[in-house]
């Protein structure tokens, strides 16, 4: 288990953190996959940890972090929505469908989780399955995804009653 201190990164843990894991730039990815599997996201001690470990700057880290959609730097939440804004998606809906998740998820401008830490909602690029096209994905917290194709206001408004009861079933 790695352990934080005053809720940052120690150098100290990255033996435990990145167990396994040869200290080689082609590994990037996947150290920086490890730190955001801890911490639910990348800070950037942690970008820093993962580059420093893997022998590749800083800036080639958070270029990397801030590339691919799976990694986010900022806190997200358990049930991550990833709202396709590629060309096909955008105009068959997702431009509506982003602002209805904002809005049912009462999200302000700019904020993207929710306060109980339940969901999160980002933009995406082309996930490549544009016959689907509007679609989202939700990445849930055993890292499998749920692919919804042909979205709309409600198939997702159903998807997060979903979700929402099986937390609260879990917490019973
Ligand atoms: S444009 Fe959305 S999956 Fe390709």
């Amino acid at each position: 288990m790695v352990e934080s201190e005053g809720g940052t990164l120690s150098k100290n843990c990255s033996e435990d953190l990145f167990k396994g894991l040869a200290r080689a730039p082609h590994n990037l990815i996947e150290a920086l996959r490890k730190v955001q599997a801890v911490y639910g996201y990348l800070p950037p001690e942690g970008i820093k940890l993962a580059a420093n470990y893997v022998g590749v700057p800083f800036a080639q880290a958070y270029s990397v972090a801030t590339f691919y959609h799976q990694y986010s730097l900022e806190p997200i939440g358990k049930y991550r929505i990833l709202v396709c804004m590629g060309t096909a998606c955008h105009l068959s809906g997702n431009s509506l469908n982003i602002e209805f998740l904002r809005n049912v998820l009462g999200l302000k401008q700019g904020q993207k989780t929710t306060r109980d830490r339940l969901f999160s909602v980002e933009e995406a690029r082309c996930f490549g399955c544009c016959g689907l096209a509007p679609v989202i994905v939700v990445q849930k917290p055993d890292g499998s995804n749920e692919i919804i194709g042909r979205a709309n206001p409600r198939s997702l408004r159903a998807t997060l009653e979903r979700y929402r009861r099986l937390e609260a079933g879990e917490k019973k």
